[in-house]
């Protein structure tokens, strides 16, 4: 998306938590009829639904129809102003370099450069077959985990130190990962990027699954990242030594309580704010073991390890 696209974005609160279920059932042109066009994406969060449009539109004959959605917030912003005006700024952490893509293109298979155009106007670059093996490009699209957030940036740390030689006696690198709520996908990415075989991403918004696919495919990255769109609690049997959940208290504990979400190697959990971190973390014992803790901001992240070998 173009970092100068005018966004108007709705926040609205489910009155009643099934009134949300519209938004999956129906295509966009049937809730929202000729503003279907400017739709650029729709989020769901908990009691919450996120309408991004590309540009000011009335939104009131959608509400009229949904009464048991209340309209919180209108943000008018700009796209590079929603991501935080990430455009042109690498994030660097440790070794690993994440590059934001705010106009990436996807180049055909087997075509690397895209000569032709003047410099100004070329488009930024999918990644080359030989692209640094430390460097991820990642095109957010309105999904989150561009790298900059506490909550992710913790978490590719995490992932640095099971992935490069360190004092950690969490064992061999784990080959296999499993990222829960993988937004842009980008842990799911760097797992792999950084020396896990394969990993699979899973996060419920369409929305974050087609930037997570988009992604994947920027960093050529498709025989070993797959992504689907589903519920975390579904997908927390998949089999992986690994498993990174940035997610809110109320899945984190929906998950906990699954026995297959724990029979895992080693863990990396995040989005927790610092007051819940130690509940959380009571309800892992003693299956779990914190190999280390960072709070960052109001956040609480954990690097956990099986307490016997699983
Ligand atoms: C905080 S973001 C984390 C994104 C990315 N993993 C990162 O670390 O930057 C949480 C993501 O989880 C997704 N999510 C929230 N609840 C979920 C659930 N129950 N099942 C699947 N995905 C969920 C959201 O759509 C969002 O993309």
């Amino acid at each position: 998306m173009d970092p100068s696209t005018p966004l108007t974005i709705f926040e609205l609160r489910a009155l009643r938590p099934e009134a949300l279920d519209v938004l999956d059932r129906q295509p966009p042109e049937g809730l929202f009829g000729p503003l279907a066009a400017s739709l650029a994406g729709l989020h769901v969060e908990a009691d919450f639904a996120f309408l991004f449009f590309v540009q000011e539109v009335d939104l009131s004959p959608f509400l009229a129809a949904q009464p048991l959605l209340e309209l919180r917030t209108v943000h008018r912003l700009r796209y590079d102003q929603w991501q935080d005006g990430l455009e042109g700024r690498p994030l660097k952490v440790g070794p690993l370099t994440v590059r934001p893509c705010l106009r990436a293109v996807e180049v055909p298979a087997g075509q690397d450069e895209l000569g032709g155009r003047p410099p100004e106007r070329r488009p930024q670059r999918a990644a080359r077959r030989d692209e640094p093996l430390d460097e991820l490009l990642i095109d957010p699209g309105l999904a989150f985990g561009y790298g900059g957030h506490p909550t992710t940036k913790t978490c590719l740390e995490f992932l640095l130190r099971l992935y490069r030689p360190g004092p950690l006696p969490t064992g061999p690198p784990p080959a296999t990962a499993l990222d829960l709520g993988c937004g842009t996908g980008i842990l799911a990415l760097a797992a792999v990027r950084l020396g896990a075989a394969e990993a699979l991403g899973v996060d419920h918004s369409h929305l974050a699954a087609d930037a997570a696919r988009r992604n994947v495919r920027l960093n050529r990255l498709e025989g070993r990242v797959k992504i689907e769109r589903g519920w975390a609690q579904t997908w927390s049997a998949h089999p992986a030594e690994l498993l990174t959940a940035n997610l809110p208290l109320f899945v984190l504990r929906d998950l906990a309580a699954l026995e297959a979400f724990k029979g895992r190697r080693c863990l990396i959990v995040s989005g927790l704010l610092q007051e819940e971190g130690a509940a959380f973390l009571d309800l892992l014992a003693p299956a779990f073991r914190v190999v280390d803790a960072v709070r960052s901001d109001r956040w609480a992240s954990y690097l956990l390890q099986a307490s016997t070998k699983v």
